[in-house]
């Protein structure tokens, strides 16, 4: 029997795609790792609400603007509509996308920094930076290159070396040359606001003990936190395309604080829609709520110490997790434009039904922190003999002949109910796999039951005991038995593949959950079947990698 337990409220973000650019294949590693998730919470009865938004603000994206001769509204407008095209056509389940430039944003930004000035956790400094007289704009690190100051490297960034990996300040460069203008910039002062992350060492410790964070994660925040925290400085001048920060003319808040507030702000405009007073409740520091975010690795930084550090200060609810993912290489490499590595996602879903990518990569995903290679070869392979060979055969080799010879109708009674069982106590384990975002092991389970089915029907050979009619019953309760397992291990399925999960239950005349695992269908009426999916072609593979190379 099913445990009985509490229906968990749950919140889950995955991060934020900056609004400059079309989707690439590493944003949809990440939102279809956070849709599994999402889909086996509700699947399973908790009320999991799944919220995102564009990355709206900062200087590439103004940059970007400019370079294009539009206004960045227009630019992060025209984007906007694209990332939603793209992410519902990978079928990704967010409840809301919403955008950082947003009023919601706005004002919980205000909020959190006022409620941060008032526990004098804001400090003014006077800084020097490298200011582009052309351009008349400061210049941050990405904008600036130079030759090292400790190996003397020529043509390197404004904030560490490639060569030598020492890190340094932008203004200590020898020969610095600004990105944009290709003019040597000036080292100019400025007023610069900054969070007191120094006096937070403790909050942050004590976050860090209390949720769910991955051990290797945990090993990289804690000897960051050792090393002790600089202040953070949260402010940038103008111009800037970001939201003003009261009472600082011509100051902007940095992109990197406004940008995680984005997800409570989507989540205001996600509850505005129904109830926005569930806000405060939710957000309250003892709220029973559960927070999770899914990132990449390289902002770890960013969601595990600042944002925390943040949150608590203003006497909001701080995650409850945060689920770290590798980067998406791709055929071995790492994805790069310049290099011809690269699929952008429109490009990769008008070629595959994106449910094979995602099968592909839960079969990959883990809870490790380790890059996750995409190798076009094995996902052909994998996807004909895990869907195709194994999954979707079990019904197909079965519904035949509840079609032909039992008119669409299941028996009352199992075959083999061993057989059913052991698929319904696996199903306990495949449902911690998930919860723990293990979904390598979840899919690895999945397919060697799915090759106990085929091997139940290769010895049981319906085809030839239909031959004698005294057999009728036996290969009734025999492919009755076998569309059970199907059904079964289609619900175990449905978080990784929904519109395959979902052309099955159309077939079966069911809409079950997790918890009708426990249920067989017995006496019950299914529909003619049509086939559910089709192989991966070398022609698809030909296709992909000629649009690798455009
Ligand atoms: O690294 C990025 O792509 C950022 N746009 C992620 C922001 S996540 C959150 F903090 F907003
Ligand atoms: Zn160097």
């Amino acid at each position: 029997m099913a445990k009985k337990t509490e229906k968990r409220t749950i919140l889950v973000t995955s991060a934020l795609p900056y609004a400059n650019a079309p989707l690439h294949l590493g944003h949809i590693l990440e939102h279809t790792q956070t849709d599994i998730w999402v889909r086996f919470q509700r699947l399973t009865g908790n009320e999991c609400t799944y919220v995102c938004a564009d990355d709206a603000h900062g200087t590439p994206i103004m940059l970007k603007a400019d370079e294009l001769g539009i206004d960045p509204e227009k630019l992060i407008n025209q984007i906007y509509e694209n990332h939603i095209n793209t992410f519902s056509a990978y079928n990704i389940a967010h409840d809301n996308y919403h955008t950082t430039h947003s009023e919601e944003n706005r004002m919980l930004s205000e909020r959190v920094f006022e409620a941060l000035n008032k526990k004098g956790l804001i400090e003014v400094k006077v800084i020097e930076q490298l200011f582009d007289t052309s351009k008349g704009m400061f210049l941050s690190d990405r904008y600036v290159k130079g030759r090292c100051p400790k190996c003397s490297a020529e043509d390197q960034y404004g904030d560490n070396c490639e060569i030598c990996s020492s890190t340094y300040e932008a203004t200590d460069l020898i020969d610095p040359i600004s990105v944009i203008s290709e003019t040597p910039p000036v080292v100019k002062e400025s007023e610069h606001l900054f969070f007191k992350l120094s006096s937070l060492k403790k909050d942050i410790d004590s976050w860090l003990k209390e949720s769910k964070v991955q051990q290797p994660v945990q090993n990289k925040l804690s000897e960051w936190l050792k090393d002790g925290l600089k202040d953070w400085d949260i402010s940038r001048d103008s111009p800037y395309f970001g939201f003003n920060i009261p009472g600082y003319k011509d100051k902007y808040f940095y992109v990197w604080l406004d940008a995680p507030i984005g997800y409570l702000a989507s989540h205001l405009n996600y509850l505005s829609k129904q109830d926005s007073k569930k806000f405060e409740e939710l957000w309250s520091p003892d709220s029973k709520q559960e927070i999770y975010h899914f990132i990449g690795k390289d902002i770890m930084y960013f969601h595990a110490l600042f944002f925390p550090a943040m949150l608590s200060s203003a006497d909001l609810k701080t995650p409850s997790g945060i689920f770290t993912h590798g980067f998406l290489t791709l055929d071995g490499e790492k994805m790069s434009k310049s290099r011809g590595n690269f699929i952008s996602a429109d490009d990769f879903v008008s070629v595959l039904d994106p449910e094979y990518l995602r099968y592909y990569l839960a079969s990959k995903l883990g809870t490790g922190v380790d890059d996750i290679d995409l190798n076009l070869e094995d996902l052909r392979q994998k996807v004909n003999s895990d869907l195709v060979n194994k999954f979707v055969n079990i019904a197909s080799r079965s519904a035949k002949f509840i079609t032909k010879d039992f008119n669409n109708k299941l028996s009352a009674k199992i075959d083999n109910i061993e057989l059913l069982n052991e698929f319904i106590e696996t199903s306990e384990m495949i449902a911690m796999c998930y919860e723990n975002l293990e979904l390598n092991k979840a899919m690895k389970e999945i397919m060697a039951l799915a090759d106990k089915a085929n091997r139940y029907i290769d010895r049981m050979e319906p085809w030839t005991l239909i031959k004698d009619d005294k057999n009728k019953d036996l290969v009734h309760q025999i492919c009755s038995t076998s569309i059970n397992l199907f059904r079964i291990l289609t619900i175990m399925l449905q978080p990784v593949t929904p519109n395959l999960a979902e052309k099955s239950f159309d077939y079966l005349n069911d809409r079950p959950t997790w918890k009708d695992i426990h249920k067989p269908l017995l006496n019950h009426n299914v529909y003619n079947f049509d086939p559910l999916l089709t192989r991966v072609e070398d022609s698809h593979i030909t296709q992909l990698l000629e649009l690798k190379n455009v």
